[in-house]
């Protein structure tokens, strides 16, 4: 991508973000958001892996840090939400991560995860990088009402995504979400920008 393209995007990003934590303060608790953002500009311009502390995100919580200029989303699945991934495979594009959207070593399974419950995945849209609104509310009416089990909508041209990333089938969107590298430091730290030891 051009540098141009690339400030276009971050703006887009920014943009969305704003929007975001605009729409997620106005419903209050019901969708609990962690915003933690890391690391600092000069550790960006290094490229420096991003640490993640999970230890305070609960069920069904987005929390969201920076890496490369990039947001890079952890979500805590709940076990209803991991048990519905199975259900939308018929609806998904590519329900088994086939093409190359992931590193190696991230199952090409529908959790798509290192650990079941948690996600990792870089908040841009694969159409034209926005950043899409996390949807958890399954049900909701906006986006299929029965059918929507939770996930990402994209604003700018109506993708959808399911909690795994993973991109439903007849929208702007061409793939799945991308997964970065990342590892676990202990059992509540993620390092974005480090893969698992003996997996590089
Ligand atoms: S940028 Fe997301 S649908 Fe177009």
């Amino acid at each position: 991508m051009s540098n141009e393209g690339e400030n276009n995007g971050r703006r887009r990003f920014l943009l969305a973000s704003t929007s975001v934590l605009g729409a997620v303060g106005a419903v209050g608790a019901a969708v609990p958001f962690v915003a933690s953002w890391n690391p600092s500009a000069k550790a960006k311009a290094a490229g420096a892996p991003a640490k993640a502390d999970i230890s305070k995100l609960e069920p069904g919580q987005q929390m969201i840090v920076e890496w490369r200029g990039k947001p890079v989303w952890i979500v805590r699945r709940t076990e209803e939400s991991l048990a519905n991934l199975d259900k939308l495979n018929d609806t998904l594009a590519d329900p088994n991560s086939e093409k190359p959207q992931q590193p190696d070593y991230i199952p090409k399974t529908a959790q798509r995860s290192l650990k079941p419950e948690i996600m990792v995945m870089t908040g841009i849209c694969t159409h034209l990088g926005c950043s899409p609104t996390y949807r958890p509310e399954v049900g909701a009416e906006d986006l299929g009402g029965a059918d929507w089990l939770g996930g990402f909508f994209c604003p700018c041209h109506g993708s959808k995504f399911d909690l795994s990333g993973r991109v439903y089938a007849g929208v702007p969107a061409p793939t799945n979400l991308v997964i970065p590298p990342h590892s676990y430091e202990s059992d509540n730290v993620i390092v974005i920008g480090i893969d698992p030891e003996g997996t590089a």
